[in-house]
């Protein structure tokens, strides 16, 4: 029996009804569902369009199906076509006729989508939680790192020396930027749709102020037509996950490039690393590199509703049903990649004197091009002798460190007798001067401003955000 059946003098045909069935992934939504219905039922009750009695029946029937949804989640099943029809008919079977007057002056059209922004409300701080996790170890391994240095690269060359802390703390940077756009995802669903009806409004008195404020909403949507079509909240969701996994694909990138052979600035924990079948020296990172092959998941989940939502003429239909499995399968993504790189990167060490003599030698040009022009050279002309010296010592196989005074002063009359001494890695560090660059004093105090940051958004204690 469906929620619709009055009208049809046949049964629907299962190769069309069970095709249109959501009750399998959207079982996710039964707390919402039930929190909304509470709501919508207090409501009714107030502005008189249900009896005090009725009003007080469901009340008690429905919080009975929540505690025994939530005590015992085999409660959740049937052949019903969906959550609502489920909570619905468990309702009527518990207190009879009263059960059959909840859903009055309300359609399933606003009330999945009211369950759909409830689900992200509570859900979401969940992601968040997992990224501030995630940030502290990045924080962490930046505390760790004290003064030690590395090569940072542009086109995967390398450019010039940084801290190693100052790199942990980029990828920090990036990770905090998905932090606030979750953040905004979040108030982007915070609109009740409640009172919108099917498609044109309700048409019982019902106070949605009051119910806003009662279910936490800060406001009202503004138009029904567009309320029973709209799930951009739904898309700012997707992209939110696609772009948070987009950075942890590049963070994965970063380490299996730099705990490689290669490179082997930083050492994989045996714990966070797998073995080959038939070659028994491999220490692989697979966990790094199924995050970055799930992140085309991700984005798929985002071009797929984008072009689901493309085609919709406007006010509900069905097709908008597909946004479910795909909020719950990039949530899913995006937890378990967040929960994977944390325990990669909270286990990874560093090898302080490979990553560091990776950072001297002829990436320090620019700070011997800088020397020149301090004392007066034009830049152009500095950086074609520093050029010219470069081309040189790279012939001879050499690098800065092995130039004699003699040498300094042959490639230009502006090199003083503490020319050796300023091209070396931790005096091209030190002699940045933003308070965004490599300088050690500005990468403290960017730890320090980062360590704030966790305090200010961490909650004392995670509440517990319900099940999926
Ligand atoms: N399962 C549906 C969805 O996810 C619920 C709304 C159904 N409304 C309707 N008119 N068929 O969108």
């Amino acid at each position: 029996m469906t929620l619709w059946s009055g009208r049809f003098d046949t049964e629907p045909d299962p190769a069309a009804f069970d095709f249109g069935v959501s009750f399998g992934f959207d079982r996710a939504l039964f707390e919402d569902d039930v929190t909304g219905s509470l709501a919508w039922a207090e409501a009714l009750g107030a502005c008189g369009v249900l009896a005090k009695e009725d009003a007080a029946a469901i009340r008690k029937g429905l919080e009975s199906i929540l505690e025994e949804g939530r005590r015992d989640p085999s409660f959740i099943a049937g052949a019903d076509e969906d959550i609502h029809s489920f909570v619905e008919r468990k309702l009527v079977e518990r207190i009879g006729d009263a059960g059959r007057r909840l859903h009055t002056g309300r359609s399933r059209n606003e009330q999945v989508s009211l369950d759909l922004r409830l689900y992200l409300r509570r859900r979401l701080p969940l992601l968040q939680h997992a990224l501030v996790q995630l940030i502290t170890a990045f924080a962490d391994q930046a505390e760790g790192a004290g003064e030690a240095l590395m090569p940072s690269y542009t086109h995967l060359r390398r450019a010039q020396p940084v801290l190693v802390a100052h790199f942990f703390l980029s990828h920090a940077s990036a990770l905090r930027r998905d932090f606030e756009k979750l953040e905004a995802a979040r108030m982007e669903a915070d609109a009740l749709p409640l009172g919108s009806g099917a498609v044109a409004g309700t048409s019982y008195p019902i106070d949605t102020a009051l119910l806003a404020r009662r279910l936490g909403f800060s406001r009202i949507v503004r138009n029904s037509i567009d309320a029973s079509s709209d799930r951009d909240f739904v898309a700012s969701f997707l992209f939110a996950v696609s772009l948070a996994m987009v950075h942890l694909s590049r963070i994965a990138e970063d380490f299996i490039i730099f705990t490689g052979e290669e490179h082997g600035f930083f050492e994989l924990a045996d714990a966070s690393a797998t073995g080959s079948s038939m070659m028994p020296q491999k220490k692989n990172p697979d966990p790094l590199e199924l995050v970055r092959g799930k992140t085309g998941r991700a984005i798929g989940r985002l071009t797929g509703w984008l072009t689901t939502l493309k085609g919709l003429p406007g006010g509900y239909n069905k097709d908008l049903q597909e946004d479910k499995e795909a909020v719950f399968d990039a949530e899913r993504t995006l937890a378990s990649s967040l929960t994977a790189t944390h325990a990669v990167i909270s286990r990874l060490t560093l090898h302080a004197s490979k990553a560091a003599s990776a950072a001297s030698g002829l990436l320090l040009a620019t700070d011997v091009a800088d020397y020149l022009t301090i004392r007066g050279m034009p830049f152009r002309r500095a950086h074609e002798i520093v050029g010219a010296m470069v081309r040189r010592l790279i012939a001879e196989g050499r690098d800065f460190s092995s130039l004699t005074l003699k040498e300094w002063k042959e490639a230009s009359d502006f090199f003083g007798d503490d020319a050796p001494q300023a091209a070396t890695a931790l005096e091209s560090v030190y002699a940045k001067r933003t308070s965004q660059s490599t300088n050690p004093d500005a990468v403290h105090a960017a730890l320090r401003e980062c360590r704030d940051w966790l305090e200010a958004v961490t909650p004392t204690k995670v509440p517990d955000r319900g099940p999926r």
